[in-house]
C-alpha cells in the first residue's frame, strides 16, 4: 500500500526551494532582457526558464513519482493537470513586475492531488513575504496566521477594495466584459466600490485577498500555476474561490476565470452582488 502524502513534508520542502529560487531571481533583477509570447504584453524572461529549470530539477530528485505542470514547459493542448500528485509552477509570476523592478513578482508552488490545491508557496523575494498554506493546517504569512485582519464591517460589493488585471488580451469581447465591468463597478451609477489595485501577478493578488489586504481579487485568462497555490492560501485562511463568471460556484482549478473572496460573513452575497454586475461573460 502507498504511504499516505505528508503534506507538511512538501510544504516544507517547498519553502526551501523557493528561498532557492528567490536568490537566484533577486541576482537577475534588471539583468534580464524580455521577449514577447502571444503579444508585445505577453512576456518572459530568461529568468523565468531559468527558475522553472531549477524548481523541475529539485521536484524530480526529491518526488521522483509526483508530475509537474510549469508555466514555461507547458505545451498547450498536450500539458493536462491530472488526478494524480502534481506540482503546479509559475516560477516567476509577475514577470512584468519583475521586467520594470516593480517589487511584486514572486515564485508560485503549489501542489494538487485530484485537481485540488493541497499546499501551496508564494514567495516574493524583493519584499521577502512567504506564503504558505496546507490543507487542514492553517496558512502564513511569514509566521502569521491568516488572515491577518478581520473585516471592520460586513463586506459589500460598495464597500470593496478589489484586486483586478487586465490582462494580456487587449481587444474582443474578453477586454469589452472587462473594461464593461470594471467602469460599472466602479461609476456612481453603478456599485461604486471604493477602489480597485492592481498587483501585477495573480498570486499576489490572490494572497493579499487571503490576509485580508483585498477584498477580493477578479480574473480572467491565468492558468493553474497562476492560482494553484495562492488557492490553498486562501481557503486555509477562511476565503473563498469561486469562478469568475456567474453561477459557477465551484471552479476547477484550470477554469482560467476566477474570483477569490475573502473570509466574511457577507461573501455570498458579495459573490452574487459582483456577478450581477459584470457586463457580459468571459470566454477562455
Ligand atoms: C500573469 C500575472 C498577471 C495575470 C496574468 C498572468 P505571469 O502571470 O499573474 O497578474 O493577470 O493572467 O498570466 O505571466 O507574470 O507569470
Amino acid at each position: 500500500m502507498s504511504q499516505p502524502l505528508d503534506l507538511l513534508e512538501i510544504k516544507d520542502f517547498l519553502v526551501k526551494l523557493a528561498l532557492e529560487a528567490g536568490e537566484l531571481i533577486t541576482s537577475k533583477t534588471g539583468k534580464t532582457e524580455f521577449v514577447d509570447k502571444a503579444n508585445s504584453v505577453d512576456l518572459v524572461t530568461e529568468t523565468d526558464a531559468a527558475v522553472e529549470k531549477l524548481v523541475a530539477e529539485r521536484v524530480a530528485a526529491t518526488y521522483p513519482d509526483f508530475e509537474f505542470m510549469g508555466e514555461e514547459s507547458y505545451v498547450p493542448g498536450e500539458t493536462k493537470l491530472g488526478e494524480k500528485p502534481t506540482f503546479v509552477v509559475d516560477p516567476i509570476d509577475g514577470t512584468t513586475n519583475f521586467i520594470h523592478s516593480f517589487p511584486f513578482s514572486c515564485t508560485s508552488l503549489g501542489f494538487t492531488v485530484n485537481r485540488e490545491p493541497v499546499v501551496g508557496v508564494v514567495y516574493n523575494p524583493f519584499l521577502k513575504l512567504m506564503y504558505t498554506g496546507v490543507k487542514g493546517h492553517g496558512s502564513f504569512l511569514n509566521d502569521e496566521r491568516l488572515p491577518l485582519r478581520k473585516s471592520v464591517s460586513k463586506l459589500t460589493l460598495q464597500n470593496a477594495l478589489i484586486g483586478i488585471e487586465w490582462g494580456t488580451q487587449r481587444s474582443g469581447p474578453n477586454y469589452k466584459c472587462k473594461v464593461d465591468t470594471f467602469n460599472k463597478l466602479a461609476a456612481e451609477d453603478g456599485a461604486m466600490v471604493h477602489g480597485f489595485r492592481s498587483l501585477g501577478s495573480a498570486a499576489m493578488n490572490i494572497c493579499a485577498v487571503a490576509a485580508g489586504m483585498l477584498d477580493a481579487y477578479w480574473e480572467g485568462g491565468c492558468y493553474a500555476w497562476d492560482v494553484a497555490a495562492g488557492w490553498i492560501i486562501l481557503s486555509e485562511a477562511g476565503g473563498r474561490m469561486v469562478g469568475g463568471n456567474p453561477g459557477l460556484w465551484n471552479p476547477a482549478v484550470d477554469e482560467r476565470v476566477y474570483l477569490a473572496v475573502k473570509a466574511d460573513e457577507g461573501s455570498e452575497q458579495f459573490i452574487n452582488d459582483f456577478w450581477g454586475s459584470m457586463v457580459g461573460k468571459l470566454d477562455y
